[in-house]
């Protein structure tokens, strides 16, 4: 939306034209069902059904796994990785994400043959082009898969880094790492070399954890494995002392509230997610939508909803938005930019809101 747009606005709407940075979003997971479709035709990847909504409806997070693993099948070339970011990006830039940093999860591809190099040059070719048409900047999180082990995790690593080395084409798109998956059966402190090889290589560290897990798990990413930020951290809020910790240290979490309800049926309803009494008690809780063309959703909604669920006018929207500024990885320069950005528009849109909101 351009600065001079004038007339009234709807809370969604503002939300939706919001400048807005998104932390956890799986850009495999950004895939538009049209491309699945395709993809899997042109790779000779047999699908259950051509009818995704058919298929994309979960039951827990090990559910939602299997098709989110099918769904990356399909990729398999540079080309395909580039249309994917490419797509991935022009689609949260119509909802207002400005910045992203996208994990992508590359264990399966590799596993079959792909080179790391291919994958990374494809993707940061696709978001470079469509970077150029939009203005919204995606960086990337190579993220090990879990269910892959240690050894596999430590593997994609040494790649990176040797890349990173190299000055291999696009690598620079790739700011950190992380990890994601199952959390079942998998004790996430068994990654450590593989961390401990990316901090030494000059990644930025995260990971996912809590979404189906206990509080200690939560914990263990960043007193073990030493990652800066946590990817859902949900079952910290059963952990009143953790959540005092993480409050105090100002740790952020990547918090996904929809996802929740949509892949890991932790509430079932949104009304229940306990994202307002994170933010009441004072960490420092970011909105993202995870995986959004597997689960209807976008940023936008993401932030309409929630503000709709929870009574949260836009100033205080405004205020989540900036703090995923906070949350990013972005330099201090880049943070004052953006914040300086979503101020300015954040005023304009709220002149056009009515007083109530
Ligand atoms: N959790 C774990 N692994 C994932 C997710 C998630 O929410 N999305 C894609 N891979
Ligand atoms: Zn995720």
């Amino acid at each position: 939306m351009s600065a001079a747009a004038t007339g009234r606005l709807t809370l969604a709407q503002a939300l939706d034209a919001l400048p807005k940075v998104e932390l956890h979003c799986h850009v495999e997971g950004t895939m538009r069902p049209a491309t699945v479709v395709e993809l899997a035709r042109r790779n000779g990847l047999p699908l259950p059904t051509e009818d995704l909504a058919e298929l994309y409806s979960y039951g827990s997070l090990d559910e939602f796994l299997s098709v989110f693993w099918l769904v990356q099948s399909t990729l398999a070339s540079r080309d395909d990785w580039a249309r994917l970011g490419y797509e991935s990006v022009l689609d949260a830039a119509a909802h207002g994400r400005v910045y992203g940093e996208l994990f992508f999860t590359p264990a399966r591809h590799l596993a079959a043959g792909q080179r790391l190099a291919d994958v990374v040059a494809g993707l940061a070719e696709g978001i470079a082009a469509a970077e150029a048409e939009t203005g919204s900047v995606a960086m990337l999180i190579a993220d090990m898969d879990r269910a892959y082990g240690p050894a596999a995790g430590l593997q994609m690593v040494t790649e990176l880094a040797e890349l990173r080395r190299a000055g291999a084409p696009g690598v620079d798109r790739v700011i950190g790492v992380g990890m994601d998956s199952t959390e079942l059966g998998v004790d996430s402190r068994t990654f450590v070399d593989a961390y401990r090889a990316a901090a030494t290589a000059g990644f930025r560290l995260t990971g996912h954890q809590g979404e189906n897990s206990p509080p200690e798990a939560v914990a263990a990413v960043v007193d073990v494995l030493g990652a800066e930020r946590v990817d859902h951290g949900l079952s910290l809020v059963t952990d009143p002392a953790l959540v005092r910790r993480f409050a105090a240290e100002r740790i952020p979490l990547t918090v996904c509230p929809n996802s929740n309800i949509r892949i890991a049926n932790a509430f079932p309803a949104l009304g229940e997610h306990p994202f307002p009494a994170m933010r009441a008690a004072g960490l420092l809780a970011t909105l993202n939508t995870d995986d959004p063309a597997m689960t209807d959703l976008d940023l936008g909604y993401e932030y309409a909803s929630v503000a709709e669920t929870f009574g949260y006018s836009f100033a205080e929207m405004v205020t989540i938005a900036l703090d995923g500024v906070e949350a990013s990885w972005l330099d201090d320069a880049g943070k004052r930019a953006l914040r300086d950005r979503i101020r300015i528009e954040a005023d304009l849109l709220a002149a056009r809101l009515p007083a109530t909101a």
